[in-house]
């Protein structure tokens, strides 16, 4: 089951400079604990300009680990990927080396992608910070309610997506076991149009975001309510 601890702002702004403190005091642990801070990135608007805000963060980048919850298959240089937007907002200005940067290879497709991130996150024990959003319909990452994933028995780590109700069609999302695998889980919700899946998630009701329990829980930024 999943524990969430709710942490609710008045508006966007506060949600903002909130999530940019939260994310560089996780690293900080996790640079001083084991020399190194490993975290996947989510897609989607509320997280644009938390990393935008990043890139005036002091903190050490060498030791940053940048790894994608999921991904959508359009080319690399697609404006909509997700590891483009990060690159864009944040990752271009600050000096993480390139080869510690592990975008989803989403450009080859749902299987081919699926299967080469599954190998090459194979090598990470558990992600020190995972970042979720959450979408209208409850899902995260690429994790859409009533889809296959949901009945699966087998999942695999990362899982290839063929009819996403989201555009575009084909994505790529690590599963529910795996973006549980880490020490911390946080989400970034804003925007009213959230607040029925909200109301769901609030009340115990299964969505795809309840789907991640981490043992150590989930903390939930939101700025709906
Ligand atoms: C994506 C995301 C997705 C997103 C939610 C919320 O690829 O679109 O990973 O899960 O986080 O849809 O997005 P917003 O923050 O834009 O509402």
């Amino acid at each position: 089951l999943q524990t969430c601890r709710w942490h609710e702002f008045a508006n966007r702004t506060q949600l903002e400079q909130a999530a940019r403190r939260f994310i560089l005091e996780i690293a900080e642990r996790a640079i001083a604990t084991h020399g190194a801070f490993r975290i996947a990135l989510a897609g989607g608007n509320t997280p644009r300009y938390v990393y935008q805000s990043l890139r005036t963060a002091e903190t050490d980048w060498s030791a940053w680990h940048i790894y994608f919850g999921d991904e959508r298959c359009l080319p690399a240089k697609s404006p909509d990927r997700n590891s483009r937007m990060a690159q864009t907002m944040w990752l271009d200005y600050v000096n993480i080396p390139r080869q510690q940067i592990h975008p989803i290879p989403g450009e080859l497709g749902p299987e081919t992608a699926a299967a080469s991130y599954a190998q090459l996150i194979a090598d990470i024990d558990e992600f020190d910070l995972v970042l979720l959003g959450l979408g209208e319909d409850g899902h995260t990452a690429s994790l859409f309610p009533g889809a296959a994933w949901e009945k699966g028995t087998a999942l695999p780590t990362v899982i290839p997506i063929h009819d996403s109700p989201k555009p575009p069609l084909q994505r790529v999302s690590l599963s529910p076991a795996r973006l549980s695998h880490a020490t911390c889980v946080m989400y970034l919700v804003s925007g009213e149009n959230k607040r029925e899946a909200v109301i769901k998630w609030r009340a115990g009701i299964d969505i795809p975001a309840s789907r991640i329990t981490p043992a150590g829980g989930v903390d939930i930024f939101s700025s709906i309510c």
